[in-house]
């Protein structure tokens, strides 16, 4: 974990605003990481901070709200003047704020939305309010502008977007027309998302928090076929809404594999091993999955294995069945999950196959950040669609349209 402490320290960068360089400092507080950003015409990342609050939660193995709008207070300020002393900038060269506005946990998403309130009006700039999940589809533009440089060729007009994270798994069609971009959601989970049973698999294992990238690094010594973990487990549906009210809906779930691995447990006895790890572990607070690899035989291996291998399966049938439905000209995957390696080597061969190109933000630009904050606010910085200072935090900010699973009620139009 980053202390906010060590991010000062970070070196003055040599960045030399001129007049109306698009420069966007960004506040990202929606989970549990306090993260700020200063990015240039949304393209052009000059820092990027990001204090986790993981040793903090670890102990409970999971997010504690009222512990992460605490360690937000804490690190609002010195993450912030972090971010200006690396892109060697000073708040007078801004041109606007931009802060998560939702969704994520209301008390955290207030502490971003207070502070950033507050800048703006002392400032005297421009306040831009940007969407969590939004955010997390322009990681991955702001990835692909960054490997490709100036001049930006832009995307594709109609992408299919998958998020998916501790918080969500969603799938957006994703339309745009130069920066002016519009969003279809066309897909949900009916009730964990993919990370949180990631989170609470590990949870159940005896392994570290956040769970994914422990079991995305114990996954590759263990047999992927050892368990049978069927698709009718994971309840998969695809819901046709009726013709007028537009395209099909693909449903995810993640609680039956959850159960699933939870049974496997209690049949094959494995607690007495479970609970030899977790104290092992206890007794190592900074141990990582190498030191689990020895603490796992090869049961709990191939256990590990097969789930990732089918919530990784499962992500990916319906990704591209949607594609497939919608027409959609390219995927892009992004959220904590996108930085799983099964999923990335999976999902892009699988497009690879169907030559549809892919697309995932860095693995850094995977889980919460700021610059993406930052390069979603771009458009509507460009638009002049700023933020009044009676701004809130909305915990359940929904991104776009929606798909309707059922036909209106008569009159209810
Ligand atoms: O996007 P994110 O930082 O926060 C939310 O918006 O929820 O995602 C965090 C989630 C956690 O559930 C974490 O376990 C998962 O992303 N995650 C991973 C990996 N890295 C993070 N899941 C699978 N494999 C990974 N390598
Ligand atoms: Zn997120």
């Amino acid at each position: 974990m980053s202390q906010p402490s060590q991010l000062l320290s970070g070196a003055k960068g040599e960045y030399a605003p001129g007049p109306g360089s698009g420069l966007i400092l960004a506040i990202e507080s929606s989970c549990d990481e306090t993260a700020a950003a200063v990015v240039e015409r949304g393209r052009h990342t000059l820092s990027t901070i990001v204090a986790s609050q993981i040793s903090i939660h670890a102990p409970y193995g999971g997010v504690v709200p009222e512990l992460a709008s605490r360690e937000h207070l804490r690190n609002i300020v010195p993450v912030v003047r972090a971010a200006l002393t690396k892109a060697g900038i000073s708040f007078s060269d801004l041109d606007a704020i931009a802060v998560t506005e939702g969704p994520g946990l209301a008390g955290a998403l207030l502490v971003g939305v207070a502070y950033a309130k507050s800048l703006a009006f002392a400032l005297g700039k421009p306040l831009i309010a940007v969407n969590h999940l939004e955010g997390h589809i322009h990681a991955v533009l702001l990835a692909q502008r960054e490997a490709m440089g100036e001049p930006v060729p832009t995307v594709c007009g109609r992408s299919l977007a998958l998020v998916v994270s501790g918080g969500h798994t969603h799938l957006y069609l994703t339309r745009h027309q130069g920066e002016s971009f519009a969003y279809c959601n066309v897909g949900a989970t009916l009730d964990d998302a993919a990370g949180e049973a990631f989170d609470k698999v590990a949870k159940l294992l005896g392994l570290g928090y956040p769970g994914g990238p422990w079991i995305d690094a114990l996954a590759p010594h263990g047999d992927p076929s050892s368990v049978a973990f069927t698709f009718a487990q994971i309840k998969q549906k695809a819901h046709r809404p009726a013709p007028s009210a537009g395209p099909p809906r693909f449903l995810f779930s993640f609680s039956g594999i959850k159960t699933a691995v939870l049974r496997y447990v209690q049949i094959h006895g494995l607690y007495p091993s479970i609970e030899r790890r977790r104290e092992a572990l206890a007794a190592l607070p900074l141990a990582g999955p190498t030191a689990a690899l020895p603490l796992c035989d090869a049961r709990t291996l191939g256990l590990i294995a097969s789930f990732q291998r089918a919530v990784v399966d499962d992500l990916k049938r319906k990704t591209f069945q949607a594609a497939e439905a919608l027409g959609a000209e390219e995927i892009l995957v992004s959220g904590g999950v996108a930085a799983n390696r099964e999923l990335r080597a999976r999902f892009t061969e699988e497009a690879g196959r169907r030559g549809l190109p892919i697309a995932f933000p860095t693995v850094a630009l995977s889980t919460d950040n700021a610059a993406m904050i930052a390069a979603a606010a771009w458009p509507r910085f460009l638009a002049g669609r700023f933020a009044s200072l009676d701004l809130t935090a909305d915990a359940s900010l929904a991104l776009g349209s929606e798909v309707r699973t059922r036909p209106p009620a008569p009159g209810k139009e």
